[in-house]
């Protein structure tokens, strides 16, 4: 039966992790996988997360299934994380959470539920987009388009033409957004970007679906979920995968949710349905550790103040590296303009080099990065950024 199976490549970010911890060379620096580093390299178990844990374990008296929803304490503080406490949506009745198996599981849930809604369901993503996002949604046998994003001349986003772009797109569409720290990019859409983007939305029926990973890492943790709560007050339908992998540090403990924002509380209550079966006909039910953490931290005053002060020491390191990684490559490389890391949030950061020149920084510099040059802030440190620096200089000073 496996004889004709066909042998799969390596998958773009987590077959980078492997050949990281490969090589032998104490000089490597690991750019590749997004995963929150602190100035030590580690990436530790949160101290809000570590105290929780103890709490969760200490009263747990079964490990009974609890239901292919999950956990409806987490997922209610999940909303009010995400909309916000006061947010009308939390008393409208029209919005459904169920948890999920990390972003990841909710994205998925997200396209499932879409091509059930949808016959021959079409995605917009943004150009570029996480590269996962590809597999994760077409295999739920979803068809992707692309909108014009990312502006590489400036950094930014190209929002004339992304607007523009989705004014011409079919009534309804279904638009993929990130709600902060852009994945791979790091390049945000402003207040004022969402704001403008309400009336074509609203126009042209189409539906948000917007991913947010990291929620608290790119300005503040209210911040960062500007455009779903603007969204969710302003249009009638929603969708929100969260994952809790990077703000809560619980990335192997696979945590997260999706919600959904319906016109109506019938639609929402066959919403809710449908995705209890999706998720019963692949996983069953999520994992539950994860989330009975994230809904202990979330609902105890001190360990969230403890939480909130974590994600705000991670964010100030990715300030302050992104910062200090312009510096450090202006006097390596002077020639070429570097300033745009800096005006980006989040843990990515698109360093502009060609795929010859991310090959050389790995085999010549050992300095890793997947193929399109996109870099994890998190995993410089002030001990390998000046190498770092100055291998991107050798291998721009090669190419000319
Ligand atoms: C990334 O983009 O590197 C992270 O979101 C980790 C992953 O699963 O790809």
């Amino acid at each position: 039966m496996f004889e004709r199976v066909e042998r799969m490549p390596d998958d773009p970010i987590l077959g980078l992790m492997a050949a990281f911890r490969a090589d032998p060379d104490p000089r490597k620096v690991d750019l590749g996988v997004g995963v929150y580093r602190d100035d030590q390299g580690a990436t530790p178990v949160l101290e809000a997360v570590r105290r929780a844990e103890q709490a969760v374990l200490a009263r747990q008296t079964s490990k009974t299934y609890v239901a292919p929803a999950g956990n409806a304490g987490f997922n209610q503080a999940m909303e009010r994380a995400a909309f916000g406490e006061d947010h009308p949506v939390l008393s409208g009745g029209r919005l459904r959470t169920v948890q999920a198996p990390g972003g990841c599981g909710a994205l998925r849930l997200g396209a499932e539920l879409t091509r059930i809604a949808v016959a021959d369901a079409v995605v917009q993503v943004s150009s570029p987009t996480w590269a996962n996002h590809v597999p994760l949604l077409t295999g739920a046998g979803i068809k992707l388009e692309r909108y014009p994003y990312y502006d590489a001349a400036t950094g930014g986003v190209d929002f004339d033409s992304m607007r523009a772009a989705l004014e011409r797109l079919p009534l309804r569409s279904v638009v993929l957004l990130h709600a902060s720290c852009h994945n791979p990019t790091g390049a945000d859409l402003s207040p004022l970007q969402w704001r403008a983007l309400i009336p074509v939305f609203a126009r042209r029926g189409h539906i948000p679906f917007i991913d947010m990973a990291y929620q608290g890492l790119g300005t503040g943790v209210a911040e960062d979920a500007f455009g779903i709560r603007l969204f969710a007050a302003e249009l009638p339908e929603l969708l929100v995968a969260v994952s809790c992998s990077k703000n809560f540090g619980l990335y192997r403990e696979r945590t997260g949710a999706l919600h959904v924002l319906c016109a109506s509380a019938a639609a929402a209550d066959a919403v809710l349905s449908q995705l209890v079966r999706i998720a019963r006909t692949i996983y069953s039910m999520p994992p539950d550790h994860g989330a009975a953490i994230v809904h202990e931290i979330l609902g105890s005053d001190a360990l969230r103040s403890t939480w909130l002060e974590e994600v705000g020491a991670m964010r100030t390191r990715i300030a302050n590296l992104r910062r200090e990684t312009v510096k450090q490559l202006r006097q390596a490389c002077p020639q070429r303009d570097f300033s745009f890391i800096e005006r980006q949030r989040g843990m990515f950061s698109f360093l502009g080099v060609s795929v010859d020149q991310v090959r050389a920084l790995r085999e010549q510099h050992h300095v890793y990065m997947t193929n399109d040059a996109r870099i994890n802030i998190a995993g410089l440190r002030n001990d390998n950024l000046e190498y770092f620096a100055q291998s991107v200089a050798r291998v721009l000073t090669a190419a000319t």
